[in-house]
């Protein structure tokens, strides 16, 4: 089965194409990046003004890559939420229409289902179960994954989002947005032992996080000291090696509870190197195996919009006539493959 996946459930226009014998056949993203920058945030209204100019072009783009005309496609899959309604309401109306056009059925998926199931667009992925550390813009989550469509939230943060605290310090420093990787290069250069930010949580058990404070802290640090390139970098460094320390402990904790033997890291602040990193070194300890999809991967994008729609459509789910898209979806509501 041949499925046609379509992500616009924030700033991102993705595209792909995913067959369920030979894989990933094409994809292609479109950033709105510089419509937002200059309001230091996403504007909801650019952003389905956008979708809606980008997405019919960026289909025939695949098609073509893949070589395939549209009458190749079995299926359609768009993200059904959680993220901007909308933003997601362009994506579900194009995808619904697309597949009433060219008869196939289609089918609403969870953003952060196509996340966690990301390394399965890789050649080796995870067994079940394992355990999925998604950091992203909107959402810090340690959820066990017994299956597809099995899902249990064992952590959660309790404010802001890692990729949100990322932003926001970025912003401090004056990179922009979203800073999350203008502030992960700009740490490279700083000094490892000018600041010590704090690790929020990690005396409390459990499993939840919380990412405000940090925010604070490096907001105090930025007004008490002047801001050359290099106290800039150094704060950077302190805030990151916060986080990424932070999320270590967190990841061991969940590891030893569980007793599972592969971690997943998914969604964009997976890109990070220096959680990879440490993350990588901490598995290594415990035996456990680390399972990450390839940067493009980690972020939003079309393709494992397209993988969860070719299983969820294979196992023969589909849509109604209703069309439903939803800002806030707790993942926990998923369930496996249903006809
Ligand atoms: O998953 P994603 O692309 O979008 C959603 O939020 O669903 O994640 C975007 C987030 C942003 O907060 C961005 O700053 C962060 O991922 N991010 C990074 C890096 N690359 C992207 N954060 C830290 N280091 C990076 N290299
Ligand atoms: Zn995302």
């Amino acid at each position: 089965m041949r499925v046609l996946g379509i992500e616009t459930s924030c700033d991102e226009t993705g595209i792909a194409i995913y067959d369920s014998e030979h894989g990933l056949l094409a994809h292609t993203l479109h950033s709105q990046l510089d419509i937002h920058a200059a309001f230091g945030g996403v504007v909801p209204e650019l952003a389905s003004r956008d979708h809606v100019q980008k997405i019919l072009p960026l289909v025939e783009t695949v098609l073509s890559a893949a070589n395939l005309t549209p009458q190749d496609i079995h299926g359609v899959a768009y993200t059904k939420g959680p993220g901007l309604v909308g933003a997601l309401l362009i994506g579900a109306m194009m995808g619904r229409t697309i597949g009433y056009a060219l008869g196939v059925p289609s089918l609403g998926v969870h953003h952060l289902e196509g996340h966690i199931m990301a390394p399965f667009l890789e050649p080796h992925p995870p067994a079940f179960p394992f355990l999925a550390l998604l950091v992203s813009g909107g959402h810090t989550e340690l959820i066990k994954v017994e299956g597809l469509g099995r899902y249990t939230v064992i952590g959660d943060t309790l404010d802001d989002a890692v990729g949100e605290a990322f932003d926001k310090t970025a912003k401090l420093l004056g990179l922009g947005y979203p800073g999350g990787a203008a502030l992960a290069a700009l740490a490279e250069k700083g000094h490892p032992e000018r600041f010590h930010f704090p690790r929020p949580m990690v005396n409390r058990p459990g499993l939840d996080f919380s990412f405000s404070g940090l925010k604070t802290f490096a907001r105090q640090t930025v007004m008490t000291h002047s801001q050359d390139e290099q106290t800039k970098a150094d704060i950077a460094r302190a805030f990151q090696q916060s986080v990424v320390e932070t999320l270590t402990i967190k990841c061991r904790r969940a590891i030893q509870e569980t007793g599972f033997q592969y971690l997943v890291i998914a969604g964009g602040v997976g890109a990070n190197l220096a959680l990879r990193h440490a993350l990588q070194a901490m598995c290594q300890q415990h035996g456990v195996l680390l399972s990450f999809p390839r940067i493009e991967f980690c972020t939003d994008n079309g393709a494992m919009i397209a993988y969860i729609g070719c299983q969820r459509l294979l196992a023969g789910e589909q849509d109604d006539l209703s069309v439903d898209v939803f800002a806030r979806w707790p993942l926990d509501q998923l369930r496996p493959p249903s006809k």
